[in-house]
């Protein structure tokens, strides 16, 4: 089967007080039709800016990003959950949301139906008015989840999408999220995560794709052996994390 996107040799080199600092050395994965995988690493070692790569906001400055528009499904947009979400604070939750649907859907009331539906999806209902400084980081953060899921995107980004929030509220969304990844009739069909949380990438990822420190390259990539629904608190769960975090150590 053909990958959704390949990152073939991917390379980042910039130069600050006249140094040429290699931020991404190489870096190389594909991420195939339907699949859930997630990036982990430490601080500093580009998985944001590996993000901004597959958006085409930034240039590789080395290797390809390969797109396979002619997979099975097809291929459409792709929507982003940036690490520190950027609501336009003069709209309210609701025309936040509009304002990204208006660019795939033209008439109005069904634009507001379907802003409506993601909000509430995401546990907002009764905010619709709000503006983004009346609410909490969390919140913000559900809307930018909300906002990225209603334009039905074939490939979805998130950077950290869940650190922001509380344990109960971050589950919950967690749960929302894999419900709508596991419903053949809903997009998202492919995520691509960037995650610091081993627990989070296990109980969500069919792969795990580990880089290393600065120059960051890929130190291996982890197919997660669990059936889904996960168990969250069984012995095979634990025993996959701590597989994943000495492959993360060595
Ligand atoms: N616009 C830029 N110009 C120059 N260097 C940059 C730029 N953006 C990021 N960097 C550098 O690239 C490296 C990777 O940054 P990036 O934000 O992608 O890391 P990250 O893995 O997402 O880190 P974190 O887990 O802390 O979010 C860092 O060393 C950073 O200093
Ligand atoms: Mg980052």
């Amino acid at each position: 089967m053909d990958p959704v996107l390949t990152l073939d040799r991917v390379g980042m080199q910039y130069s600050y007080a006249k140094k040429d600092i290699v931020s991404i050395s190489q870096v190389s994965f594909s991420v195939y039709p339907n699949e859930f995988v997630s990036l982990i690493g430490p601080s500093g070692c580009g998985k944001s800016t590996i993000l901004k790569m597959i958006l085409g906001l930034v240039n590789p400055t080395s290797g390809n990003i390969m797109f396979f528009p002619g997979h099975s499904n097809g291929f459409g947009g792709i929507s982003v959950v940036f690490q520190n979400p950027a609501l336009f604070p003069w709209l309210t939750v609701q025309e936040n949301v509009e304002l990204v649907i208006a660019s795939v859907e033209k008439d109005r009331s069904e634009r507001t139906d379907r802003a409506l539906k993601y909000i509430r999806m995401v546990g907002l209902d009764g905010f619709e008015e709000a503006y983004p400084r009346e609410l909490s980081g969390g919140m913000k953060q559900r809307v930018s989840i909300a906002r990225a899921l209603s334009v039905a995107p074939d490939l979805l980004l998130l950077d950290e999408p869940f650190s922001s929030l509380d344990v109960f509220a971050a589950q919950a969304l967690r749960e929302e999220l894999l419900d709508l990844w596991e419903n053949p009739e809903l997009p998202p069909r492919t995520i691509i995560m960037v995650t610091h949380n081993v627990d989070e990438a296990v109980q969500m990822s069919d792969r795990i794709v580990v880089l290393s420190a600065r120059p960051s390259t890929v130190k291996t990539i982890i197919k997660v052996p669990l059936p889904r629904p996960r168990n969250t608190r069984n012995e095979e769960f634990y025993l996959t994390v701590d597989g994943v975090l000495t492959e993360m150590s060595r």
